[in-house]
């Protein structure tokens, strides 16, 4: 397996911390990052870990990133606050690339916080460095738990999954979060539940104007995902009761 800059730095500052002592293997390399399957260290109570490690920011990575970002508010006062990283992010130097990735890993790794903390069905946050997020291994030593595109439900099990996942998506909201690229690839099926990753683009409707179009889009994939099932339902009516409740305080 190999390991590049990037996995090494994450892996020796999760292993001097104690909670993990080896990768084990890769669970997969994607365009963003790429997740390890991990031996959890003695400060952690389960067997296995899940590593996510990001890549570098290339021109591939975040394209469209400025829908997902409107409306983020950078604090640099509580960084450095001499105007100096505002200035590396305008100019794209290799300083504000790397500022860049880290806002992008640690609104992941909150977005994980808040969700768990709310009892979302999210892996549980560990711990972060600037590129990479320590969480809940979904899976077991036999295998990892599959996304939801791989697999075949029962039609029981595809009825309650979709339950759970509306019922996922109406608390992400009422925690102020639009997950905004949610399908069956980033929903995996653990223990007959849907458990959902891959966070980083998450958006917030009280600041980001296109919230209401980004649910709407999560909702739509997710409803003809489950058509294959039998299950009818319209993501934009969804989509609309959802986001009159929200505004009116009612979630
Ligand atoms: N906590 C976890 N436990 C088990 N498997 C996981 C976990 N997190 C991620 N994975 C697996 O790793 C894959 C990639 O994770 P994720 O979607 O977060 O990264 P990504 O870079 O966005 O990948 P992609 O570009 O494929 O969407 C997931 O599809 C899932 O199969
Ligand atoms: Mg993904």
């Amino acid at each position: 397996m190999f390991i590049d800059k990037n996995e090494q730095t994450a892996l020796a500052t999760f292993s001097d911390a104690g909670w993990i002592t080896e990768v084990l293997d890769t669970i997969k390399s994607g365009k963003e990052a790429t997740v390890y399957r991990c031996r959890a260290g003695a400060r952690y109570s389960e067997k296995l870990l899940a590593m996510k490690v990001y890549c570098d920011l290339n021109e591939r990575n975040f394209k469209n990133d400025a829908i997902y970002t409107e409306g983020r508010v950078f604090r640099e006062d509580k960084v450095i606050g001499d105007g100096r990283m505002a200035r590396a992010l305008k100019k794209k130097t290799t300083l504000g690339k790397a500022i860049h990735l880290f806002m992008w890993v640690d609104h992941e790794y909150q977005t994980l916080c808040t969700l768990y903390n709310a009892g979302a069905g999210v892996p549980k946050p560990i711990t972060k460095t600037n590129n990479a997020i320590l969480m809940e291994y979904l899976g077991d030593e036999e295998a990892t738990a599959s996304p939801l595109n791989t697999l075949v439900l029962t039609d029981e099990e595809a009825q309650t999954a979709f339950s759970a996942l509306m019922d996922e998506i109406e608390l992400w909201l009422a925690c102020d979060i639009v997950h905004a690229d949610l399908s069956a690839y980033n929903i995996v099926y653990w223990k007959n539940r849907p458990m959902v990753i891959d966070f980083p683009q998450a958006v917030d409707p009280r600041f980001n104007g296109n919230a209401f179009d980004l649910l709407n889009r999560d909702l739509t994939n997710i409803c003809k995902h489950f058509v294959r099932y039998g299950i009818e339902s319209d993501a934009g009516e969804i989509a609309g009761n959802l986001w009159e409740r929200w505004k009116l305080g009612q979630l």
